[in-house]
């Protein structure tokens, strides 16, 4: 694919000029990933088509009437390539290919061709910092110094006594560097041995991966969420990083290390730039959203760049890792409003193939503080991403962490490691199998508590989470304030947060177990999670029982 990396968006055209007047104040323009609300899919887990006990392609086209019955625009799949598994997808041996287990290229044709006809985009995942060991390029690399790839990966001389380069640590564990012996270097893997990051300071890895979003953006594929976008790009002369302080953020006091040289860079942002060329080049543009694991707000606004030119949405980690706390909750929010440029836009969600099921990590299973939670992501300014099982209130399955399939519990040997509790089957029904999977094929991973948890019962049931979550969607889709009406903290009590959407439209939420009182609101209940309070009259104060939300239309 020809592309002019130099291009700047204002030779590509004027951006829509934004209305400040319209819609309850909104700075930005409309589109559908940011009025949309995103649903995250987690293939080998969602619906199996074929009876193998692994979810598919096929599986997902035979439920996209669910996901257009709960209203979403848009979808993201997880990793769809040809892989060894060693990290379940995120190993990628071609860019350009479906992994046999999920079905062919033709079935992701139809998938975006079917997910089309009913309004709902297809984001695939872009792995970029790093390929499998087994991809075509790193076979190549490991044949000698002077192999026509070797220069794609990171390889570095034994430092002085043999050992690695340099202190950088794998995020899963151990060293960053293996030794390679027939050609007496290492090779950087920020995650897996069997994970070889990608050289960013190669042009020719640039073009390549240019060349596969061109590839899939000609067939239909309506944006990506980039997987570690913020590693990338590594400091040229492979410094060390340095030791962590009792400032920095309490995950990154537990892993020892700040990562500013092995990740983090500066330079990253020029291909976040390169890449939004290449999104705003396709008509209609495509949609880039990071998976930017940084846990202050001031790394994480510069991924936006300046509001045109690098990600659209740039995930909020300091959010998920957030307890479901008011004033946790509130500061970040609070946060994105202070310093995000007006022409960027926030992303929320609670939940994800990594970090766990919101239902577990923030309402410790209890199905009030779930419905809050799930009122909160859709009630915010910003595009929402849900899981999927999050519609259902489905938590996360307790497994045995020897028998898990992911990698990382065995590696940091650290059993509370283990992503699997959060990737099982989704649960459509009561019967056996799930409706996951027909037959009687053992899943990949074994299912959670049907019964407490399915799509099917619940449809059923106007009360349920399912409806709840599927109301607050159609709510969000009517109301201007809701999609893209400014936001506005409200004063609350302690352990409540309150805050307005545009003009006419206002949301409280007590996250506390003691009942409270939020002064100041007069209007009508529109939503609330306790479903019978749904067109309730508010005169002045609104009483919230504990965890109780509510969405509110303002009186004028
Ligand atoms: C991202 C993915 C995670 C994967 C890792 C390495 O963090 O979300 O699942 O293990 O990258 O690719
Ligand atoms: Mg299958």
């Amino acid at each position: 694919m020809a592309l002019d990396p130099t291009t700047t968006p204002a030779e590509r055209g004027p951006a829509v000029e934004p209305d400040p007047a319209a819609e309850g104040g909104r700075s930005v323009e409309p589109s559908w990933w940011r009025d949309g609300v995103l649903y995250q899919i987690y293939p080998r887990s969602f619906a199996d088509s074929d009876g193998d006990g692994v979810g598919d392609l096929r599986g997902i086209i035979g439920r996209l009437d669910h996901l257009q019955w709960l209203g979403v625009d848009g979808v993201w799949l997880n990793p769809t390539f040809p892989s060894p598994n060693d990290d379940w997808g995120y190993d990628v041996a071609d860019y350009k290919g479906v992994h046999p287990e999920l079905g062919t290229l033709e079935d992701l044709d139809e998938l975006i061709a079917e997910a089309g006809r009913r309004g709902i985009r297809v984001l695939l995942d872009l792995v970029p910092n790093h390929t499998s060991d087994r991809h075509p390029w790193f076979q190549d690399a490991l044949s000698g110094r002077t192999a026509r790839y070797r220069d794609f990966y990171v390889w570095a001389d034994p430092a002085a006594d043999g050992g690695p380069p340099n202190n950088w640590i794998s995020n899963f564990g151990g060293s960053a560097w293996t030794f390679h012996e027939p050609t007496g270097q290492y090779h950087l893997n920020q995650f897996l041995p069997s994970q070889p990051d990608l050289n960013w300071w190669n042009e020719e890895v640039r073009e390549a991966v240019d060349d596969v979003l061109g590839f899939w953006f000609a067939r239909g594929v309506a944006g990506f969420r980039i997987d570690v976008c913020h590693a990338i790009v590594k400091d040229r002369e492979l410094r060390g990083d340095p030791e962590a302080t009792a400032d920095d953020h309490p995950l990154i006091q537990r892993r020892g290390l700040r990562q500013v040289n092995s990740m983090n860079r500066p330079e990253l942002h020029e291909v976040l730039r390169r890449w939004r060329v290449v999104a705003g080049r396709q008509e209609p543009e495509r949609v880039l959203v990071g998976e930017t694991y940084v846990l202050d707000l001031e790394q994480l606004i510069p991924f936006y760049g300046n509001g045109q030119d690098e990600l659209h949405l740039a995930f909020n980690f300091l959010f998920v890792h957030s307890e479901l706390d008011a004033a946790q909750l509130r500061a970040v929010v609070e946060g994105v409003e202070a310093m995000l440029p007006a022409e960027s836009w926030p992303v929320y969600t609670g939940s994800n193939h990594d970090a766990g099921r919101l239902v577990t990590r923030w309402a410790g299973g209890d199905e009030a503080r779930t419905r809050v939670a799930l009122l909160i992501l859709l009630a915010l300014r910003g595009t929402p991403f849900l899981y999927y099982g999050d519609e259902i209130g489905m938590p996360d399955v307790a497994l045995d962490p020897a028998q898990a399939l992911d990698p990382v519990p065995h590696r940091r040997n650290d059993p509370s490691a283990s992503r699997d509790p959060c990737r099982t089957p989704m649960q459509w029904s009561a019967e056996p199998g799930a409706g996951f999977t027909a037959g009687d094929a053992e899943p990949w991973l074994p299912l959670g508590d049907a019964a407490a948890h399915n799509v099917g019962d619940q449809r059923a049931d106007p009360g349920s989470v399912l409806h709840l979550v599927r109301d607050l969607i159609a709510l969000r889709r009517s109301r201007a304030d809701l999609r893209g009406g400014s936001y506005q903290t409200l004063p609350a009590p302690d352990g409540a947060w309150a805050w307005r959407r545009g003009d006419g439209t206002a949301a409280a939420v007590n996250l506390s177990g003691a009942e409270v009182e939020v002064a100041g609101l007069g209007g009508s209940v529109l939503v609330a999670t306790d479903r019978s309070r749904d067109g309730e009259r508010v005169d002045g104060t609104l009483r919230l029982g504990p965890w109780q939300g509510a969405v509110l239309a303002l009186d004028d």
